[in-house]
C-alpha cells in the first residue's frame, strides 16, 4: 500500500535498551533481531530505531561519527543488513534515525576542522567563529545550548592558545553542521541514498527544523537584538534542505518516508514542513504535553487534526519517547495505579485517533519513569551541563524486562549487568508475565492493535466529536468506531451498541472514571 505511512502504528526502538544478546550490558542488533516476532505479534507495521551509527556516545549515539556504518556495541552492517531483511519478511517496515544537525566531535570532518586554520573549506562545514572581547574570549552570542550551559565553545590551536568558537546547540561533542555548505549537502544526499539501497522505508529527522540558522543573528549578534526569535530553528532555509531530501525519497521504488522531530508543540508550525514535497509527517508533541484533563486533549486533538488536515497531512501522535518522562508518570506522578488507569486510556485514544501513531517501546508494558536512578549511574549529558540541576532522560531508558524475577530479566544473558539499572520489581512488568494475562497493558495493546488493523470502524480518516458532556471526550469514526474516553469525575453511561474493548472493566454497563472504550455503534 503507498501510504502506508499515513495510518501507521511505529514502534521506536532505543536498541541500548532493547535486548542485549552478547551479555555487555547494552542492547545490540542480534538483540533487536530476536525480538522482531514479538513486534510482529504486538501487531505494529514498522520500527524506528534510534541511532546505531558509529559514536563516541556522548547523547546515546546522537553524535553520528560515521552515517555509513554500525557502532561495534550495536553490531556489524551485515547485522544491518540482516535485521533489514528479517524485519521485511515479517511484514514490518524500517526507519532509521538521520541526526543532520551536528556530527560528533570525533567525525573526520570535526577532526580536521579543528586541525585546520580558521577561514578554510574544513572549518566552513561547521559554525567556527573568532570571539568577541579584546581577547576573543567572548562567546560570539550569548544562547544556551538545549542541554544547559553555553552553546558556544572555545577550541585550543595547534600552537595550544585559546582560538576560535565553534556552535553546538546540544552538546559540545555535537558540533552543528553548517547547512549551507555544498558538502554537507552532498554528504546527506549520498547517507539517504546509502541506507535506502539497504533496504530502509523511511527516516525520522532529527530535530528538523535546527539545520538552517540565522546567519545575521551569529554575525552580527548586536543588530539583530535580544528580543529577536530563536535564530536556529524555522529558517526559511531548512524547507529546501526537506524538499531536496523528498526528491530522493520519492525517487526511490517504493518511494520512503521521512518524518520530522519539530519541538515547539504548535501544529500549525509542524503544519508548515508538511506538503506534498517536503517532509510526510512530523510528531504532535502537544498531544504529548497535554494535561489529562479533556478539554486540554480536546483542544490539542483538534487544532492537530485541522493544522494537518489543512494540508494533507496525517497527524503523527506520540504519547512517549528517549526524551520524555514516561507518561504513565506523567499522567499519575508517583501513583503508579493511577498513571496506570490513565495510560491505558490514553492509548485507546491515540489508537482510535486518524493518522499514524508512534509506541515507544515499554510503554506497551505498562513502564513507569524510573525516578530514582542512583546519580552515579545517569549518562544523559543533560545531567552534567546542567550542573546537576536537571537529571534528564535516563529514566525512560531503563532496559527493558522480558522475563523472570530477577535482574537483568531477560534482557541479557543471567548476571549480565545492563547500562542502566532496572529497579527491583522490574519483573512484575515482564513481558512474559503480562502475555497470558488478559488484563496486563501488553494485552491491552495486542487487542488494540489487531482491531486497529482489522476492524472495519478504522478504515479512512474521519473524524466527529460527539457531546457526551464536560469530562467526556468522545468522538465518532464515520466507518462505524464511536470512542469514548471518561476524565470526568464519575462513571458515564455508553452509546447503544458493541464494546469492541474497554481499558477498564465495565462499571454495571458504565464506563469508570479514566478510562475509555471503544463502541460499535449498534
Ligand atoms: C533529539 C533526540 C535527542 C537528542 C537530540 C540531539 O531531540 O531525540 O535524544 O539528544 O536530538 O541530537
Amino acid at each position: 500500500m503507498s501510504d502506508w505511512w499515513r495510518h501507521a502504528v511505529v514502534y521506536q526502538v532505543y536498541p541500548r535498551s532493547f535486548v542485549d544478546s552478547d551479555g555487555d550490558g547494552v542492547g545490540d542488533i542480534a538483540g533487536i533481531r530476536s525480538r522482531l516476532p514479538y513486534l510482529r505479534d504486538l501487531g505494529v507495521d514498522a520500527i524506528w530505531i534510534t541511532p546505531w551509527y558509529p559514536s563516541p556516545m556522548a547523547d546515546g549515539g546522537y553524535d553520528v561519527a560515521d552515517y555509513r556504518d554500525v557502532d561495534p556495541l550495536f553490531g556489524t552492517l551485515a547485522d544491518a543488513d540482516t535485521l533489514i531483511g528479517d524485519a521485511h519478511a515479517l511484514g514490518l517496515r524500517v526507519l532509521l534515525d538521520l541526526v543532520p544537525n551536528h556530527t560528533s566531535s570525533a567525525h573526520p570532518w570535526f577532526v580536521e576542522a579543528l586541525a585546520s586554520p580558521p577561514g578554510s573549506r574544513a572549518r566552513a562545514r561547521y559554525w567556527f567563529r573568532d570571539g568577541g572581547g579584546p581577547d576573543g574570549s567572548v562567546a560570539p552570542t550569548d544562547h544556551r545550548s538545549v542541554f544547559g550551559g553555553p552553546c558556544w565553545t572555545r577550541v585550543v590551536g595547534a600552537d595550544g592558545r585559546p582560538g576560535q568558537w565553534y556552535l553546538h546547540l546540544f552538546a559540545p561533542e555535537q558540533p552543528d553542521l553548517c547547512w549551507d555548505d555544498p558538502d554537507v549537502l552532498a554528504e546527506f544526499d549520498d547517507v539517504l541514498r546509502f541506507w535506502f539501497a539497504r533496504g530502509v522505508d523511511g527516516f525520522r529527522i532529527d530535530v528538523a527544523d535546527m539545520l538552517v540558522k540565522d546567519r545575521a543573528a551569529i554575525d552580527t549578534p548586536e543588530l539583530v537584538g535580544p528580543d529577536a526569535p530563536y535564530p536556529f530553528s524555522d529558517q526559511p532555509g531548512v524547507f529546501e534542505i526537506h524538499r531536496r531530501w523528498r526528491r530522493i525519497a520519492d525517487a526511490q521504488d517504493p518511494p520512503r518516508v521521512l518524518v520530522g522531530e519539530i519541538h515547539g508543540a504548535r501544529p500549525e508550525r509542524d503544519a508548515r514542513y508538511l506538503h506534498p514535497d517536503g517532509l510526510h509527517g512530523a510528531f504532535d508533541f502537544a498531544f504529548l504535553r497535554s494535561a489529562w484533563r479533556a478539554a486540554d486533549l480536546r483542544q490539542v486533538v483538534s487544532d492537530a487534526l485541522d493544522a494537518f488536515g489543512a494540508v494533507g497531512a496525517a497527524p503523527t501522535w506520540v504519547l512517549s519517547n528517549h526524551d520524555e518522562t514516561r507518561h504513565v508518570t506523567r499522567y499519575g506522578g508517583d501513583d503508579l495505579a493511577l498513571g496506570t488507569r490513565r495510560a491505558r486510556a490514553a492509548a485507546l485514544l491515540m489508537l482510535a485517533l486518524p493518522g499514524v501513531a508512534y509506541l515507544y517501546q515499554g510503554e506497551e508494558l505498562g513502564l513507569p519513569e524510573v525516578t530514582d536512578l542512583p546519580d552515579a549511574a545517569l549518562r544523559d549529558p543533560v545531567w552534567e551541563r546542567s550542573g546537576h540541576t536537571r537529571r534528564g532522560r535516563d529514566g525512560c531508558r531503563v532496559p527493558l524486562p522480558w522475563t523472570g524475577q530477577v535482574a537483568p530479566y531477560g534482557f541479557g544473558p543471567a548476571e549480565s549487568e545492563p547500562w542502566l539499572p532496572q529497579p527491583p520489581g522490574w519483573g512484575g512488568f515482564a513481558a512474559d508475565r503480562q502475555a497470558p494475562d488478559p488484563a496486563s497493558m501488553l494485552s491491552l495493546y495486542r487487542t488494540a492493535l489487531a482491531l486497529r488493523r482489522t476492524d472495519p470502524g478504522f478504515a479512512g480518516e474521519s473524524f466527529a466529536w460527539r457531546d457526551m458532556g464536560p469530562g467526556v471526550l468522545s468522538f465518532e469514526r464515520d466507518a462505524g468506531l464511536w470512542v469514548i474516553v471518561n476524565l470526568s469525575a464519575a462513571a458515564v453511561a455508553l452509546p447503544i451498541g458493541d464494546v469492541l474493548l474497554a481499558s477498564a472493566p465495565l462499571d454495571d454497563g458504565r464506563l469508570p472514571v479514566d478510562a475509555a472504550a471503544w463502541i460499535r455503534p449498534g
